[in-house]
């Protein structure tokens, strides 16, 4: 199977054409379902049970290019009011084996609701094939910094200082709330996409969730984000977008990407 490469077309149809148990993680950023009001790409279903009945197709298409031990990671969020993806979460945990929810945690507020509070978080539904999925958390962790290693160090109780040490320089376990700013107008890594993804963020997934030559797939590229984040660390990636001009910004962002933008 060629990867490396974008295919043009509708997820559910392009990924029935992929052969079984090939991806060891898939990272999907679907459409949320009228949550973008000006983007057709999220307005195009005429009823929630539309969407719905959709999302089954490439969600069952997606567990079936999974790997045994692969997961799928797949965004979704509130929006303003609607809250399709709590009926999405819902019908797709109980026809696939449940993993995690994931916070992603934006760093910012993003809507100017009066009568609740800021929305700040979108989630990431994450799904496993069988019982025992790849997970390598050692690839995540987080750095303490020095001043924090050398208060800790002075912890009395332990004796070892030197496997003390070495442990607190391997930083700490990172938890399922994922704390990534996202993207602002001006940031260096927007490229002309409405629902671009911060490439930490992206970069976190594929971390914990593959080892280098392992194929990554995203079935909705959008500008290339899970591309770039995966070419970077070595893995080899197939995305799926219908959007031909995403497609070219995706290319010309793989040929050039920028840095991430530095986390809060
Ligand atoms: C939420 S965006 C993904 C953004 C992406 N994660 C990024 O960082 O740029 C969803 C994408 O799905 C694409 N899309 C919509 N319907 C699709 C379909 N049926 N098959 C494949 N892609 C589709 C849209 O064009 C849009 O680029």
């Amino acid at each position: 199977m060629k990867t490396d490469h974008i295919l043009h077309g509708d997820a559910a149809t392009e990924l029935a054409k992929l052969p079984a148990a090939a991806a060891q993680a898939i990272i999907a950023d679907p459409p949320y379902f009228n949550v973008l009001e000006n983007e057709a790409w999220d307005t195009q279903w005429k009823t929630a049970a539309d969407y719905l009945a959709w999302c089954d197709a490439w969600v069952r298409e997606s567990m079936r290019v999974l790997r045994d031990d692969g997961l799928a990671f797949i965004f979704g969020q509130l929006g303003k009011r609607e809250h399709t993806f709590l009926h999405l979460m819902s019908r797709l945990t109980q026809q696939h084996q449940f993993h995690d929810l994931i916070i992603w945690d934006r760093a910012v507020g993003y809507d100017e609701r009066r009568d609740s509070f800021t929305p700040q978080y979108e989630m990431v539904l994450v799904m496993r094939k069988g019982e025992k999925a790849k997970f390598n958390k050692d690839a995540v962790r987080i750095p303490y910094d020095a001043k924090t290693i050398e208060i800790y160090l002075k912890d009395n109780r332990y004796k070892d200082k030197e496997a003390r040490k070495a442990h607190l320089e391997a930083g700490k376990f990172a938890t399922n709330i994922l704390r990534v700013p996202s993207l602002k107008g001006n940031s260096r890594e927007k490229c002309g996409h409405p629902s671009q993804k911060p490439l930490q963020l992206i970069e976190k997934l594929v971390l914990c969730s593959t080892g280098e030559g392992d194929l990554v797939l995203d079935p909705f590229l959008g500008s290339g984000t899970t591309a770039v984040a995966a070419k970077k660390l070595k893995r080899r990636w197939l995305g799926i977008e219908k959007d031909p001009n995403y497609i070219q910004i995706a290319e010309k962002r793989l040929e050039n990407p920028s840095e991430p933008e530095l986390a809060l």
